[in-house]
Order: C-alpha cells, then structure tokens, then sequence
C-alpha cells in the first residue's frame, strides 16, 4: 500500500472508530459555554406553513408534532388501549390512613389473562368527599409499598431492594426489601393530599417495563414484541414510551371507577419518571394537567441547548430509554427536528407545571424554564397566557398562570415545597377554591 493510500484508510478508520466508539462530549456546567443554538418554531409546519389559529394547530401542527416526536426521539406508541384488558380489584379498605381514606389495589390485566403482563395499581382516595375527587396519578420508581409506610400495601413483585440515593437496584435479601416499606413516602405525601381532598393513584414502572438495558424483552415490551434495545427498529418505542403507555392505562381504570373524577386528572412524575408523563400527557389529551418535576433531558428541558446532561450522555447511558433514532442526535442535537419546548407546547390547552432545582444543574434549570418558554406561544393561539415572565424568576418564587414554574432551592428532589406548588396550581385550575 503507498503511503498516502495507508494515510487515508487510517484517517477513516479513525472516524470511523471515533464515530463508533466517541464517548460523550463532557457536561458544561457554565453558562457562559453554551454554545449558541436556534430552536424550531412550534408555529412553523414542516413544509413552512405558518400556524396562525387553534384549529389549524390541533388539526395539522398537532399530529405532526407527535409523530415527529415518536419517530425520532420516543419511538412509536404501537397499540392503545388492549380490547381484552380488564381490572380486578385485589383489595379495598375503606379504613385507611386512620379512616381519612380509601386505599383500593387494582390490577390491570392488559390482555385479560393471568399469565401476561400487568401492572398494580394503588389508589387512596379521601373519605367524605362528596363528589368524586380529582387524582394525581404518577409512576414510582421502587414499587408500590415504597410511597407509604402503610403495612396493607402489597409489596411490589419481584420484591427488589434499591440503593435508594442513587435510584438503582442494590445487593440485598428478598427480606431486606419489606424494610423499605415508606422509603419515598416523603416524594408523595400521601396524607397531605388527601387532607387537601385529592385522590393519589400510583404504580411501579417496572411492572410496565424493567428499568434495565435488557428491560423491553419484558412486560409490555414483550406484548408488543419489542425486541432487544440494540435489534429493535429505530422507531420502535423505549423504556419512556412504555412507561407513558402504562399511565394512559392507569387513566383507562379511573375513567370506569364512579369514586374517581377522571376529567380532572393530574398526570405527574419526577425525573425519568417526569419524562414519561411529559410524554404521556402530550399523547393523551384526556389528562387534565401535567406536573413535570425536575424532567430534565429528554423531559422539559431543551436538547439543543448544551447545559448539562446531553443526548449524547443520556443515550450512552440509558439507551432502553428513548427510540434507538434518538441516537441520531448524539452530540448532534443541532439536527432535530423538534425540541423539548414543543413537546411541552402538546400540553396546551392544558394547565402545565414545570418545576426545578437550583441543585440540580444536570437536570438544567434555565433548560426547563426555557423549554416552558418555548410553549406559550401554542397557549396564546388558545388565548390562554403562559408564565407572564421573560427571564427564570429567583429562587422559591413560583410564577405563571397556565403555564406554571419555579425553581426550588435544594437537591434533586420532589419535596414539601414541590407539592406546596402543585397543589396550589391544582386547587387554582381544578376551581376547588
Ligand atoms: C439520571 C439521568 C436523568 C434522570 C435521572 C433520574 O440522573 O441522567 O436523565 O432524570 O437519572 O431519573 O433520577
């Protein structure tokens, strides 16, 4: 081989290794070093039509949106609602919580039969309402048992025991498990919602789908015959998609419970959990509100603002979690076609809560604040006014009216100060005060 013939296949070799094999660019953490960017106009359609009125968005920006967002960063939603699905209720206690509640245990049997997958579903519901109670519905993260120290909560199935600062499955005895009975009670505040006359419904994503690279072989992913995170098509749904599935599901059972006011649904999640029903609530319209806590990449934060955690580093890292498409945009994010201000601009009419954490700059704060930003003007077609800001407002200062926000001083966390908010939005826009 002459020299400069050798020169050039190592040259592409080397690409083609450096394309293969690149690990992530590292995280900027310094306002002053994101690059510059320019977002796609939510108002603007593909073949450059400008929308101008409600109708033409819902009827043509709308679906468009949606599927650009299933093709090429959550992958497709395959199927609704299953036919044969159906609910067995596996317990009531009317007493519960000191008889301030009712706890209910449902199980959705989504082909019907017993031997495929489900998901459990746990329900408090205030006593002596009246009328049906509005819902926050949102996924945990380690099994039902952990979002109350209540000892009637079944205990999640497989029982697995979580190193629980660092949201991963730890080395443990199946006994070990029952002690973390309550270990996220702090996330839910389940007595202090039903105080506030709301009812909480909650499941473990890993009924829907195992957080697990090897996950979407199994459960839902196994129903829809998903295949491998690497072998599946490139438009073939993740971790996030199923997950999303799972709440629209969850919605299905409180639609036919008459105790239950399904119109006034909160749909709610933290982190990848926060992701999923960003996702959830753009799909499905008959979410009333969604409560985005701390959704970070992927969620309400923009992508191709490089602050943080980046596709790049989230797809190296999760990569059951999005379309294997996704992938394309791998310190690419200059390319997409869509960014995270639409997928929240899919939420209007409705109301939006978006929430941060000074301590959480993996996450972006002035991503999220932004990516709320980016949505009002989908809310000004519906005449409906967003965050009435310019700028993130100061630390604890919650601001908006149908678009909501704030950015809390602490940790990556939903805390007191969090559902303080949420419910204070809820009561405003649910006109319970
Ligand atoms: C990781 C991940 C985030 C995610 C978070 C969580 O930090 O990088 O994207 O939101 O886990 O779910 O707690």
């Amino acid at each position: 081989m002459n020299s400069r013939l050798c020169f050039v296949t190592v040259s592409v070799l080397g690409l083609v290794s450096a394309t293969l094999f690149a690990a992530p660019a590292p995280a900027i953490t310094d306002e002053a070093k994101v690059p510059p960017y320019h977002l796609p106009d939510p108002l603007r359609a593909v073949d450059g039509t400008v929308i101008r009125d409600a109708t033409t968005w819902r009827t043509r920006r709308r679906p468009e949106l949606i599927e650009l967002f299933s093709r090429e960063v959550y992958g497709r939603t395959p199927f609704g609602r299953p036919a044969a699905m159906r609910f067995e209720v596996t317990s009531i206690d009317r007493r519960a919580l000191g008889g301030k509640a009712t706890r209910k245990e449902i199980t959705l049997w989504f082909t019907g039969k017993t031997d495929g997958p489900r998901l459990h579903l746990l329900i408090y519901q205030p006593n002596g309402t009246g009328a049906p109670p509005p819902v926050f519905l949102g996924l945990n993260f380690f099994g039902n048992h952990t979002v109350n120290a209540d000892p009637g909560i079944a205990l999640a199935e497989p029982l697995t025991f979580y190193d629980v600062d660092h949201y991963r499955p730890a080395p443990s005895t199946t006994s070990a498990a029952s002690d973390q009975r309550g270990v996220h009670a702090s996330k839910w505040l389940v007595e202090t919602v039903i105080a506030r006359g709301y009812a909480t419904a909650t499941a473990w994503c890993n009924d829907l789908c195992p957080d697990r690279i090897d996950g979407l072989k199994e459960n839902v992913g196994a129903l829809s015959a998903t295949g491998d995170t690497e072998a599946r098509a490139g438009d073939a749904w993740g971790a996030l998609g199923i997950w999303a599935w799972g709440l629209s599901r969850a919605l299905d059972y409180i639609e036919s419970d008459p105790e239950l006011d399904a119109k006034r649904v909160a749909v709610h999640g933290f982190s990848r959990l926060g992701k999923a029903a960003d996702w959830a609530a753009a799909q499905d319209e008959r979410f009333a509100m969604l409560i985005s806590n701390e959704s970070g990449c992927g969620g309400a934060a923009l992508s191709q603002r490089i602050y943080g955690e980046t596709v790049a580093i989230i797809n190296g890292k999760f990569p059951h979690w999005f379309a294997r498409n996704f992938r394309r945009y791998d310190d690419n994010e200059a390319a997409l076609p869509v960014d995270q201000h639409e997928l929240l601009a899919l939420i209007a009419p409705r109301p939006l809560y978006v929430a941060s954490a000074d301590g959480d700059q993996w996450s972006d704060p002035k991503g999220e604040f932004l990516g709320a930003k980016g949505a009002e003007p989908v809310y000004a077609l519906f005449n409906k006014r967003g965050l009435g800001a310019a700028v993130p407002p100061p630390l604890d200062t919650p601001i908006g009216e149908m678009i909501g926000y704030h950015d809390r001083t602490g940790k990556h966390d939903m805390t007191d100060y969090d559902w303080a908010q949420y419910l204070r939005f809820a009561d405003r826009h649910f006109n319970r005060n």
